[in-house]
């Protein structure tokens, strides 16, 4: 069961908890003239994401699919999505086009690196390069430029239903998921000098709940590291 918010001006969280697996899922729409879906959740969801994103606007319009990396939460719907909206197309690092292409999901994502831009018309995307477990894959997460949004994927992720109450204190539940998804801190000490040239103002999570981030994620990144490990 998904609920939806919008957690900056066009930019929507849609969200359900997994109660087996005790974990949230987070997918996002930018409500731009080409309207972007970031993370497309699983196919297992797909319906039910579709009917929520229904809500908001005519999901055949979606543009864009950005794919973090390549895992089922991340991309399990691409191919539900092209099926549906005709002009759909993945956005991801080479090492996921390479995925979705082999596995028969897409027939031509578009490959960004580190630090390209996407204009979606009233949006646009900035990639950074993340290099994400499973075997530390080179993948991405996106910022939305005009209102400071950061898709972080599994960075500042939290095992928590996202459609519950939030807890005070969210750094400390992202420490597990966050350290987890890139498990060397000088790789994780590159993301976050990376992403300290950015003006950030929202931290949107695929996992757990969206916050905040006053123009910069200095302090957030802080919390999170030094956490005891059993945190
Ligand atoms: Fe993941
Ligand atoms: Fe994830």
């Amino acid at each position: 069961m998904y609920t939806h918010e919008e957690i900056a001006p066009g930019i929507h969280q849609f969200r359900f908890f997994d109660g087996v697996r005790g974990l949230g899922f987070n997918q996002y729409l930018v409500a731009a003239d080409e309207p972007a879906i970031v993370g497309t959740g699983s196919m297992v969801q797909f319906d039910a994401l579709w009917a929520a994103l229904d809500e908001v606007i005519d999901p055949v319009g979606v543009r864009w699919l950005v794919v973090p990396h390549f895992e089922a939460d991340e991309a399990g719907a691409v191919r539900g999505f092209q099926e549906r909206c005709a002009a759909a197309r993945p956005v991801c690092a080479a090492v996921a086009a390479r995925q979705l292409v082999g596995f028969g999901l897409a027939v031509e994502p578009k490959v960004v690196s580190d630090d390209d831009t996407l204009d979606l018309g009233g949006a646009r995307l900035r990639f950074i390069a993340v290099p994400w477990e499973m075997h530390l894959w080179p993948g991405m997460i996106a910022l939305e430029e005009t209102r400071g949004v950061l898709f972080s994927s599994d960075l500042f992720g939290q095992r928590l239903d996202p459609t519950a109450e939030r807890p005070a204190d969210l750094a400390t539940a992202m420490v597990e998921m966050t350290r987890g998804s890139v498990p060397v801190r000088e790789l994780r000490d590159g993301v976050y000098a990376r992403l300290a040239e950015l003006p950030i103002q929202v931290v949107a999570p695929g996992h757990g709940f969206a916050l905040a981030a006053d123009g910069s994620l200095n302090a957030l990144a802080a919390r999170v590291e030094a956490a005891p490990v059993s945190a």
